[in-house]
């Protein structure tokens, strides 16, 4: 049986259940309260999938910019999105352009999704590429799946040797969840929150992390303590299914 994590039922926002959205129902409340209250002149979405989030990021944004490394989300989301402008292409390739892009045309930019590449280097990387770059403005950036013990080691080792510019961070901003919808003992979900400021001199930072001991006790009963370590044998696990025809549950982000 799948369990409905997802469906907010009761909100002044309207939910387009045909787009399937990656977050749980809390992470909805949270994006949609967060986005009426900063309502963006520019947004980022790093990670457009299938225009859950972006439903509600491009309804309370003047523009957004959604980046995914694949092509399928800007085929068929770009008739019901005409704010948004879909970028193909790997995020820490693209983001740059993006944010001279937003400069050139003397917008604003206020919020960014991070919710692309889940592994500890690709959200290190994200990370990296956004705070390179010199913003003029502050940034409020939220990150999806901070429960995830391997996402959250990236976004808590950039923090920690980042923490110029950064205001407040906050790992449990949103709380996650452990084995739902099978992800066998897997750790998913939550959102991160950073407080991006340029004018800030970067006085000694405290990470946030409200839910630590939720987080400890879950990860030792996870599937991590065991498959985090065998990451590297997912590339050839990928490759032998393929040559099966089986289909691999992670594969839904290659072929959607
Ligand atoms: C979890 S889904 C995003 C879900 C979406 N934000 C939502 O809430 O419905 C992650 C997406 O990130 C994309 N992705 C993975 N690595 C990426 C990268 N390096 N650059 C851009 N997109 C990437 C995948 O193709 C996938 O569509």
């Amino acid at each position: 049986m799948i369990d409905d994590i997802g469906n907010p039922l009761l909100t002044d926002f309207k939910v387009d259940e045909s787009l399937d959205w990656q977050m749980s129902r809390s992470e909805k409340y949270c994006l949609m309260g967060l986005m009426k209250k900063l309502s963006p002149d520019v947004s980022i979405e790093i990670g457009t999938f299938k225009g859950g989030s972006l439903q509600v990021i491009s309804h309370y944004s003047q523009k957004v910019y959604s980046i995914d490394i694949s092509d399928s989300s800007r085929k068929f989301l770009s008739p019901k999105f005409p704010n948004v402008d879909f970028v193909v292409g790997d995020s820490v390739q693209c983001i740059t352009d993006i944010f001279q892009q937003i400069e050139k045309e003397g917008r604003r930019l206020d919020f960014i999704l991070v919710d692309g590449d889940h592994t500890r280097k690709g959200v290190y990387r994200d990370l990296e590429a956004i705070f390179k770059y010199p913003h003029k403005h502050p940034i409020t950036i939220l990150m999806h799946d901070s429960f995830n013990p391997e996402c959250r080691k990236g976004i808590r080792t950039f923090l920690e040797s980042h923490t110029e510019f950064v205001t407040y961070a906050e790992l449990d901003y949103v709380t996650g969840s452990y084995w739902h919808n099978g992800t066998y003992r897997e750790m998913w979900g939550g959102l991160a929150l950073i407080n991006y400021d340029p004018q800030h001199a970067g006085q000694k930072l405290h990470i946030n992390q409200s839910q630590r001991h939720l987080f400890e006790s879950t990860y030792l009963h996870s599937a991590h303590l065991l498959k985090d370590r065998l990451a590297f044998l997912f590339p050839l696990k990928r490759r032998i299914f393929k040559t099966l025809g089986l289909k691999n549950r992670d594969d839904i982000y290659y072929d959607f």
